[in-house]
């Protein structure tokens, strides 16, 4: 199936999302979105990180209103759904468990089959989200370069059509938004970080600090170490300034965003030259850090792609979507498939 095969008719499919902290329902027509109901958990923010049982608690409470408000923004029936499309990996496996096992209770219910989505591959397919009157809808054509960070995951993926992707690197260690949400842990900023970095950043000098680019041959990341160099780097300041963190907040915030943005860009640009390919695509929670994009969109010789804030962060719409590419590939689940935590392919 291309791009261009793509219409808005149909299938009708219910989305679930639960596979970390958001709950999410979302209702697609074909590639259009017609609600994308995101429920982030706040439980976790003094925690400093997702807590996985109260997160599971959370999704439990909050999927059937979720759901039932997807339904109604959507002004759709549950009777006239197609598929319920749900995420089955990567993730928290109590989180899963409640996405997974109300999807198919649902479908039972209705008489409708399930899909199983890949919350990765799905996070590439949020590309393929489309509201209706969105004039900035660009979806990339195949074949394309993807990064994708999120909070778990950090990943260059070649993708040469909607069921072809592969992994040409990823991180050996830390997630870069795990990167970000753990120092700003360090920096003393609740969960997640990764946004509040962003904003403190926007007042901050970016060149301020100077931290290590972690050495990693070929198209692999590491970002653990950077949170170790931060770390030590504000305990020696505080040895001598005692209020060195308070008073330098923003320029830290700017100085490793700089960082990780930097180290994000430079692996980029090899698997482009490698192979020639210039439609770079980004995707996941770290693609709506402003400095990204912004770096991205300073790449002249590549055709840039960047989904829509609402489709970078966890969200039951591009679930929905991917959903219905495989429904019209006769893709159906089963209801005995089982969720899986870690990343296991695309
Ligand atoms: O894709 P996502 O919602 O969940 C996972 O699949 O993990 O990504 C969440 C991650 C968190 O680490 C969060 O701090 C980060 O995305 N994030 C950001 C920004 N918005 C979300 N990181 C940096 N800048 C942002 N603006
Ligand atoms: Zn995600």
């Amino acid at each position: 199936m291309k791009i261009a095969d793509f219409n808005t008719e149909q299938p009708l499919i219910l989305g679930i999302e639960s596979s970390c902290d958001e709950t999410s329902a979302a209702v697609s027509l074909g590639n259009k979105i017609l609600a994308n109901v995101i429920s982030s958990q706040k439980v976790h923010e003094t925690y400093g990180g997702v807590v996985p049982e109260l997160a599971s608690r959370a999704h439990q409470q909050q999927i059937v209103p979720v759901v039932n408000q997807a339904l109604i923004e959507a002004k759709v029936q549950k009777k006239d759904l197609n598929a319920i499309a749900y995420t089955n990996g990567p993730g928290l496996m109590g989180s899963l468990l409640v996405g997974a096992s109300f999807a198919k209770s649902m479908a039972m219910a209705l008489g409708i089959p399930t899909i199983e989505v890949n919350h990765m591959q799905a996070h590439i397919l949020a590309h393929f989200c489309f509201r209706d009157g969105q004039s900035d809808y660009n979806p990339p054509e195949f074949p394309f370069l993807c990064l994708t960070v999120s909070g778990g995951h950090t990943q260059i993926i070649l993708v040469e059509g909607f069921n072809s992707m592969k992994v040409l690197g990823e991180t050996l260690d830390d997630a870069a938004g795990e990167a970000f949400d753990k120092i700003a842990k360090i920096l003393g900023l609740p969960y997640p970080g990764g946004p509040l970095i962003d904003k403190k950043s926007a007042h901050g000098n970016p060149k301020a600090f100077q931290f290590p680019h972690p050495k990693v041959d070929g198209l692999n990341f590491s970002f653990s170490g950077l949170k170790t160099s931060v770390l030590y780097f504000i305990q020696k300041q505080e040895a001598q300034n005692p209020t060195f963190l308070l008073t330098h907040l923003d320029d830290l915030c700017a100085s490793v965003q700089n960082t990780i943005v930097s180290v994000l860009m430079e692996k980029l640009k090899i698997p482009s030259e490698l192979t020639g390919i210039k439609r770079v695509a980004i995707s996941g929670g770290v693609a709506a850090n402003s400095a990204l994009r912004a770096s991205l969109l300073k790449q002249t010789e590549w055709e840039v792609y960047i989904p829509a804030m609402e489709f970078c962060t966890d969200n039951a719409g591009m679930i929905a979507v991917s959903g219905a590419i495989k429904y019209r590939n006769a893709e159906i689940g089963t209801l005995n498939a089982s969720p899986f935590a870690r990343f296991i392919g695309l």
